[in-house]
């Protein structure tokens, strides 16, 4: 084994793409997910890694300080790269509380182990959601690394508090860290409760496609296996100390996405139907990732008309698995969330 990897959240969205990236690229490297499998996290999506003697995977919570030890006493993981997170902004203003132990206390436990083990980097998947929002009048302006961190909801809150703590880690104690701060994915395996896959499932079932506000707000999407190709670029190469932002310059308004699934799908706009708005509802996110770009050399190679045609195709392939997670716990939520609005 060349080296060993914890992929903390490896059973959720990204971190099982990551998973899947590293396993074809580095068959040599022994590679360890951490999950505690929430609502978000599904084992059975890493059925096709689950049998490789170079992979393993533990049950438990980036919060349970013992757990992790232990974990880490055993595997002396040289890097640790952390996914796991309450990711929901939705969510995160129904319940901050969760949001705050895993996000900012989780990412602690992690730096603390790195540092008792010696782990050689820690690299630590952040959101540009830190930088809080752009004007919709003001397509000039962008995200660089200097932006400063001004958030708006108690998700996007714990993830800057825990990219503060991360660089503390480094200056005061020497960890070797990084921070990558990349838009908003898209692609196979995300839980069908964020926008995408939620209108994908609710458009096949010929059901309402929720639309908060207007569907101005504007997003940048990128296509999954491009995040981490930029994360597997920072954490081998990046420089320690330092934040990279990811993004596709690939901005598009809410509506017009719901509108392509519609087309794509052969659905009428008629079942799009607009909602309440979000509370604090960010209008703009936009990525400068000039930096990454030209530091490591990395691009986004997926076209938004590819990766959506794909990501489509996926979830037509895939309806066993996504449609086992909206029967359960999921409906509660989506009645509780939706109902009403
Ligand atoms: P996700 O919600 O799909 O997956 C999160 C995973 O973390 C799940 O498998 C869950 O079981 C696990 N998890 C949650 N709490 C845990 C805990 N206490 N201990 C161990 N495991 C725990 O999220 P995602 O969309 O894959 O996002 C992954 C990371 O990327 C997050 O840190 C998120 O902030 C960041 N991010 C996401 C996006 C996006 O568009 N989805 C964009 C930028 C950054
Ligand atoms: P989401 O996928 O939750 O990601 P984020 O809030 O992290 O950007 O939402 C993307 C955009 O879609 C956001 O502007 C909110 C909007 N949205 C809806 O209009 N309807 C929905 O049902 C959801 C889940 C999101």
């Amino acid at each position: 084994m060349d080296q060993t990897i914890v992929v903390t959240g490896g059973a959720g969205f990204i971190g099982s793409n990551f998973i899947f990236y590293l396993a074809d690229r580095y068959p040599q490297d022994r590679i360890v997910c951490l999950d505690c499998l929430t609502y978000a996290g599904n084992l059975s999506t890493l059925r096709s890694v689950m049998d490789r003697p170079s992979f393993r995977f533990v049950k438990a919570s980036i919060t349970d300080r013992e757990a992790v030890e232990k974990l880490f006493e055993e595997e002396k993981p040289d890097i640790v790269v952390n996914f796991a997170a309450e990711s929901h902004v939705d969510r995160s203003i129904e319940n901050p509380s969760v949001f705050l132990q895993t996000n900012i206390l989780g990412t602690q436990v992690l730096m603390d182990a790195c540092r008792k083990y010696g782990v050689r980097r820690f690299h630590q998947v952040s959101t540009d959601e830190v930088y809080g929002d752009l004007p919709l009048d003001r397509p000039d302006l962008f995200f660089t690394e200097q932006t400063p961190l001004h958030t708006s909801s108690p998700y996007s809150a714990s993830k800057a508090s825990a990219d503060l703590l991360v660089l503390a880690y480094h200056r005061t104690y020497g960890l070797p860290v990084s921070i990558s701060r990349c838009s908003n994915n898209y692609g196979p395996y995300q839980f069908p409760e964020k926008l995408i896959p939620l209108m994908i499932a609710n458009a096949l079932a010929d059901k309402p496609l929720p639309v908060y506000g207007k569907g101005e707000n504007v997003r940048d999407w990128l296509y999954v296996e491009d995040h981490c190709k930029a994360i597997d670029l920072i954490m081998r190469k990046g420089k320690t100390g330092e934040v990279y932002n990811i993004g596709g310059h690939n901005e598009m308004r809410n509506i017009d996405i719901v509108r392509l699934i519609c087309k794509k799908l052969g659905k009428s706009e008629d079942l799009i139907t607009y909602v309440t708005d979000r509370k604090g509802h960010d209008q703009r996110y936009a990525i400068d990732p000039a930096k990454i770009h030209r530091e490591l050399g990395w691009l986004p190679e997926t076209r938004f008309a590819d990766g959506i045609e794909r990501t489509i195709e996926w979830y037509l392939e895939h309806r066993d698995w996504w449609e086992e997670i909206v029967s359960g716990e999921y409906r509660n939520y989506y009645e509780k969330m939706y109902s009403n609005r």
